[in-house]
């Protein structure tokens, strides 16, 4: 596939404008100088979470195009409806994207990581289908270009870090992707990309075949426009290649972290992983036992159950697992609090083993929205109209006094919730 057709037209222009110049004209390659430019243009950005534009709550935004990456994953592009830009946000974050859908009349909220660039002029999501899911088959099935959806500002903990990018010799940044897990790999890659060029960025993306890969024609096309110059690498790891799959330096099987230390040549840097749990828990544990700093190894987790945290930011360290386990022991006063929905008028007891009091209106069919259900994209906070709730740990999205995250909140009282 030609780079026109492989790489949509804004990301294209972008690497064009940022970097090609400097490929075309055959001059040599200037880190001292790019990084001093790269790194003030950086500085200028660094906190996205107090950008004027962001807003609170739901947003109405426009479905400007759709175009499918691969059999099952197509992108969804948005842009405003109000004339007011969107803010920029930090690679590796998701929107939450809200449908009312017509087969039960109920609202639908899911999290999608940003696969474009932090400071395009809009967002994309890009959706795996899910057979029996409800959003990503209403996204699929019924929205198409012009049409309108709602979103939350870009949110959530697992992240490039605008920090780590800007110190004077920055540690390598390791993306490690399987599958859709790419997404917010994109992001990410972009934002390097934008911000300085001289730090050694390693891309590993573990798929079936080239057919079933959402963007791997652009990947293999950014690689080819910059591995010669720069320090970004692509790793492809094919586990079942058709018969014209491979490129040289791609590899059959199974990704692992043995592999993934041995191509580095070294355990130094930021190592972060999205992908199906089982190939996060592998990998993860096994950078670690690489001598991979624990601290630097975080995941990123697209779960669906409903039981358990949809979003896991975190160092997968031993101590962190501790703590929740310590949070987790003293919840026990919440059980047998009455928890009353107002205006579904209906009350339920808080039962052993619910993380929060959306578990309870979800157990009583109160209409209530989520998406991340680890307290980081806002969309079930609630009016809390008496009683006490306790986090395990503060929530990370945006809660105001008399409000509660129902997805993390519990209760220490009886309590009354606007739902
Ligand atoms: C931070 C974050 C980022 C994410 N980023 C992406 C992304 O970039 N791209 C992406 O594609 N996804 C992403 N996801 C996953 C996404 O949010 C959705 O979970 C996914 O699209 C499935 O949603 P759904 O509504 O289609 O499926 P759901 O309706 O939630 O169903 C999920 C699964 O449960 C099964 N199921 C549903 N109801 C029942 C039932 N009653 N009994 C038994 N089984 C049932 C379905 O068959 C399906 O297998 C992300 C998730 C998070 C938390
Ligand atoms: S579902 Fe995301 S904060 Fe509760």
């Amino acid at each position: 596939m030609g780079s026109a057709d492989a790489i949509e037209e804004w990301e294209w222009k972008r690497l064009t404008r940022k970097r090609l110049p400097k490929l075309r004209s055959g001059k040599a390659f200037d880190a001292a100088s790019a990084r001093s430019v790269d790194q003030s243009a950086a500085a200028s950005k660094t906190d996205v979470t107090k950008h004027p534009n962001r807003w609170k709550g739901w947003r109405s935004a426009s479905v400007q195009s759709v175009k499918d990456e691969s059999p099952d994953c197509r992108s969804f592009v948005f842009v405003p409806t109000d004339g007011e830009p969107f803010p920029p946000f930090l690679g590796g974050q998701y929107l939450t994207v809200r449908l009312n859908d017509p087969s039960t009349g109920k609202n639908v909220s899911r999290c999608y990581s940003l696969s474009s660039g932090p400071d395009e002029p809009h967002y994309r999501i890009t959706v795996k289908r899910v057979p029996g899911g409800t959003m990503s088959n209403l996204l699929h099935d019924t929205i198409d270009v012009g049409d309108r959806i709602e979103i939350q500002a870009p949110k959530g903990k697992f992240h490039y870090s605008v920090e780590a990018s800007q110190s004077q010799s920055p540690e390598p940044l390791n993306l490690i992707a399987a599958g859709i897990g790419i997404t917010p790999m994109l992001s990410m890659l972009f934002q390097s990309l934008n911000e300085r060029m001289d730090r050694e960025v390693n891309l590993f993306y573990q798929v079936r075949n080239a057919v079933d890969a959402p963007f791997l024609a652009p990947i293999r096309e950014i690689a080819k426009m910059l591995e010669a110059t720069t320090g970004v690498r692509v790793h492809l790891w094919f586990s079942k290649p058709e018969d014209d799959d491979l490129r040289p330096g791609d590899s059959i099987g199974r990704l692992s972290a043995e592999q993934i230390v041995d191509r580095l040549g070294h355990h130094r840097g930021e190592y972060l992983i999205c992908g199906p749990d089982v190939f996060m828990n592998a990998i993860a544990e096994g950078l670690i036992d690489c001598g991979a700093s624990a601290n630097h190894v975080m995941f990123e987790s697209f779960g669906v159950k409903s039981k358990s945290a949809g979003a896991l930011a975190v160092p997968a360290c031993d101590s962190c697992v501790d703590e929740s386990d310590a949070n987790e022991t003293g919840s026990d006063d919440s059980i047998g609090c009455n928890v009353t929905f107002q205006t579904s008028e209906k009350s339920a007891s808080f039962e052993a083993g619910m993380d929060g009091l959306l578990d309870v209106a979800e157990s009583l069919d109160v209409d209530v929205d989520s998406g991340c259900r680890s307290g980081d994209c806002g969309a079930c906070v609630r009016r809390l109209l008496s009683g006490e709730v306790k986090y395990a740990e503060p929530p990370e999205c945006d809660v105001d006094e008399g409000e509660a995250v129902l997805c993390v909140a519990k209760p220490v009282s009886e309590v009354v919730v606007d739902a």
